[in-house]
């Protein structure tokens, strides 16, 4: 009775593969303490002030960050944030990109790598995505140009690049600029070189899902004089300060505040330290799946693809299914892993012009500015159907999970393989 209750799927009530919950992922320890007793101890939290002078660009914790950041990567600038979010908004704002604008950004992210050109008054259009490597597709880049466009948002999907060589020669082809979104792909290169540094502008992200974090915060980096310049305006109330800046020489800004704090600076600052470990060990862990699964060469598991010229850094190890082969469909086989202790996200997200916001053109309350309005006479789509690989990733093909991350161990992995073979081996229960 035992052997049977062990051998059947924990979904009907079977004996799950993992029978103790996983070591939590929470990375910061020591040396973040010690950090953060120094900023307390010393004070002020925040070093910002929204006026002209030294505190215009942060205290003495955002600025170390900042410095050690722009060493790691070899870039000329680094600028901190407090999200992400806010650094992308503020890449928009730097490459004066605004009404009457249109960037090309990807459907397969997080909104916000999407929502950051709305947030300054241009249109997002959505180009579809490579199905290997799950980012934007250069073909499909090109097929969206309009005479409006000025940008595209190239987001490292993740933990790897995109064809960023391609994406580079249409942007010259077409003076468009390039920002890369590496919120999920610190560390990882294409060509030998880091990602988040081809672009014009890089972003990275530092909130808790990350393998970096600093609670929530994000970095923006470059290597043009202009952009660092208008990000740090953009990030602390620049309509007050621009003019009394003695190097401010530019059009009027409008700032807002993006600031990071001295705290989660500090962090961020032993984060950075941590990250090629935090890496290392992801990527072992991911090796190893990868071994294991192509051992057992599963009839409709596509594992993840790496092109020659890229690392991966696995942000998520991603699966592809194909439900006919497998004999169950993707959310089946998601939901009888779940129960097996090893949660699958069925799909990532939904592609987001699917979303409300972009299907009723409403970013301002019931206004349609900035999808239609007098100033624009573009003609941005968001219709089912527009971007087909992104929707048939998320309707029926893509899987992925966070499993492999420190202080995650081999044993963990080999149980998840464990679990993948109990379920292939009972698929005949999970058909509809
Ligand atoms: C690709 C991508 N871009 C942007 C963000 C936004 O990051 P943040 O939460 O730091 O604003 C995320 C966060 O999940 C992301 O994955």
């Amino acid at each position: 009775m035992d052997t049977e209750k062990k051998s059947a799927l924990a979904l009907f009530g079977g004996t799950p593969v993992l029978t103790e919950p996983l070591p939590v992922v929470h990375n910061a320890g020591k040396e973040e303490l010690v950090a953060v007793e120094r900023v307390i101890t010393r004070g002020p939290l925040s070093g910002f002030t929204g006026t002209p002078g030294e505190r215009f660009k942060g205290g003495p914790e955002v600025r170390r960050f900042e410095t050690l950041f722009a060493e790691k990567f070899g870039v000329q600038h680094a600028v901190a944030f407090n999200s992400a979010t806010t650094a992308l908004h503020a890449a928009i704002v730097a490459l004066e990109i605004g009404p009457g604008d249109e960037v090309i950004v990807p459907p397969y992210s997080m909104a916000a790598s999407a929502t950051c050109v709305l947030m300054n008054g241009a249109v997002p259009i959505f180009a579809d995505i490579d199905e290997r490597t799950f980012c934007i597709s250069p073909a499909s880049i090109r097929a969206r140009i309009t005479k409006y466009t000025k940008a595209i948002v190239v987001v490292n999907l993740f933990g790897q690049g995109a064809d960023l060589d391609e994406i580079l020669a249409i942007a010259k082809e077409h003076d468009l600029k390039v920002i890369e979104d590496n919120a999920q792909s610190p560390g990882a290169t294409y060509k030998g070189k880091l990602l988040g540094t081809i672009g014009d502008i890089g972003v990275f992200s530092f909130n808790v899902h990350k393998v970096v974090q600093s609670g929530e915060g994000g970095v923006l980096v470059t290597n043009n004089d202009r952009y660092a310049h208008r990000a740090q305006l953009s990030r602390n109330h620049g309509e007050s300060v621009a003019d009394a800046l003695p190097d401010y020489h530019d059009g009027p800004i409008f700032g807002s505040n993006y600031r990071m704090t001295e705290i989660e600076a500090a962090i961020a600052y032993e984060q950075t330290l941590k990250l090629d470990f935090l890496n290392e060990k992801k990527i072992a862990l991911c090796d190893h799946l990868t071994k294991k699964l192509t051992a057992l060469a599963i009839d409709g598991i596509t594992l993840p693809y790496i092109p020659p010229e890229n690392t991966h850094v696995y942000y998520q190890y991603v699966m592809k299914i194909d439900p006919e082969q497998l004999g169950c469909t993707r959310d089946k086989f998601a939901e009888a892993m779940g129960a097996e202790g090893f949660p699958l996200s069925p799909g990532y997200v939904k592609p987001i012009y699917l979303q409300r916001l972009f299907q009723e053109r409403k970013a301002f309350n019931e206004t349609h500015f900035p999808f239609e309005y007098d100033g624009y006479d573009g003609k941005p789509n968001y219709d089912k159907g527009l971007c087909p690989v992104v929707e048939r990733m998320f309707e029926r093909e893509l899987t992925s999970t966070m499993l492999c991350q420190y202080p995650r161990t081999i044993e963990h992995i080999d149980l998840f393989v464990e679990a993948i073979k109990k379920v292939v081996a009972h698929v005949d229960e999970l058909k509809d």
